[in-house]
């Protein structure tokens, strides 16, 4: 795959998409003020990229989304909070180009100075760009093409999605990956290829169903498997145990019996919770207990894995050669349930081995309970992204890149 080292970009137009869909929250005076960036991690994850392209006299014109506005233009969608932001970090002004790829941007584009960074307005304001289409995609992607004489693919959180400025685009113009891209296409590809062992994931978050695929690949590769957060009490459910009000995948009890005989069959450790933190409501004030998670009773549902659980994973993490870990423990967010994500995150950290954090809302967890990001080997930007890779799926944003010349 071409690197930014392969790409001549010094006093060139180069276009990079980016992966700036942050969280964001209202602002102090409510709905209407500007949006407050609540984690601005892929925003800094992109700025090597930047600032090494601003370095080489390039013009930066970047190319993002935020969230999923499909074709319809929104103001709480808008780019401008990124914007403010990237300016900060990087001591220039950034605007944001309205009509995406109009008579503005390119005006925009054509009066960029050598150094100077542009931010294309929400991508998916435009139905092309996610179209399934090719014969869409591929004029919206010749637009983007227009306006530039390379193309940087930096967007790790979009490389598994086939859109005219992942894909397409990457095929009108000389093309490489950037900095982020290429770092994290290195691990997961290292992960998949020759991971040391003991081989250790732990995986959590809410939903089983997001996870099947990953699940599937995983249990024929790794030595451990860890499962905590919401999608655990589906497996404690397939052992046969009342899981209370605790969320659970009623129509994935099968499939996840399947899973457990797999890993026996496997020979691979399954791991579940011992015990549970529980709570009568979903809310950081409601009263809670800790019950063993053979025992929730009715009424009370399971809001964090209990310390023994975080005793137990801490004790299958810490000889691990390699520990990938996607999805919380818990609600994280609400102080009466942060503890089991924090406790495996600090296990996590402690660990000797290569330490991968994959996933949004466990990279975003590390950074919202001030554990110190230097402690893990690599905190991947990719949330879809980063579990398709571990599921073993091509990704067309990275397989396009192999192909360019
Ligand atoms: C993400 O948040 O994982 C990426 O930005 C991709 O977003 P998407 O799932 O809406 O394509």
């Amino acid at each position: 795959m071409k690197s930014l080292d392969d790409l001549e970009v010094a006093g060139r137009t180069v276009l990079v998409r980016a992966d700036f869909n942050v969280p964001l929250a209202d602002g102090p005076d409510g709905p209407d003020d500007t949006k407050v960036i609540t984690d601005d991690g892929r925003i800094r994850a992109a700025l090597p990229t930047i600032r090494f392209l601003r370095d080489q006299g390039a013009r930066v014109v970047l190319v993002a989304h935020l969230g999923r506005p499909k074709g319809v233009v929104s103001d709480a969608l808008g780019l401008q909070p990124i914007a403010d932001r990237l300016s900060e970090l990087l001591d220039t002004d950034v605007e944001v180009a309205a009509d995406i790829t109009g008579p503005q941007a390119r005006a925009m584009v054509d009066a960029l100075e050598p150094g100077g960074v542009l931010l294309l307005e929400n991508i998916r304001f435009d139905a092309r760009e996610t179209s399934k289409d090719p014969a869409e995609r591929g004029e919206l992607a010749a637009e983007l093409a227009a306006l530039a004489d390379a193309f940087v693919s930096d967007g790790f959180g979009v490389v598994h999605r086939e859109q005219a400025s992942v894909t397409d685009v990457a095929r009108l113009l000389p093309a490489a990956a950037g900095r982020l891209v290429h770092r994290e296409a290195t691990v997961f590809t290292g992960l998949l290829a020759n991971p040391a062992r003991p081989y250790v994931v732990v995986l959590g978050g809410s939903k089983v169903s997001d996870k099947l695929g990953v699940i599937g690949n995983l249990i024929g590769r790794v030595d451990r498997l860890l499962i905590g957060g919401g999608m655990a009490f589906t497996f404690l459910a397939a052992q046969g145990h009342d899981v209370g009000e605790s969320l659970l995948e009623a129509d994935q009890i099968d499939v996840v019996r399947g899973f457990l005989d797999q890993a026996l069959a496997a020979g691979v450790e399954l791991v579940l919770p011992v015990d549970v933190v529980v709570a009568d409501a979903f809310a950081a004030d409601a009263r809670t207990s800790i019950v063993p998670a053979s025992g929730i009773e009715a009424g009370w549902r399971g809001l964090d894995i209990g310390p023994q659980t975080v005793a137990l994973f801490a004790s299958k993490i810490a000889d691990a050669g390699t520990v990938v870990w996607n999805g919380p423990m818990g609600v994280f967010e609400m102080v009466p349930f942060a503890a089991g994500t924090r406790g495996v995150a600090e296990a996590i950290a402690a660990c000797g081995g290569l330490t991968v954090v994959g996933g949004g809302d466990s990279a975003a967890a590390i950074r919202l309970l001030g554990l110190d990001e230097a402690d893990f080997g690599h905190i991947s930007t990719g949330g879809g992204a980063s579990l398709e890779f571990l599921e073993g799926k091509d990704l067309p944003g990275l397989t396009v890149l192999e192909e360019s010349t």
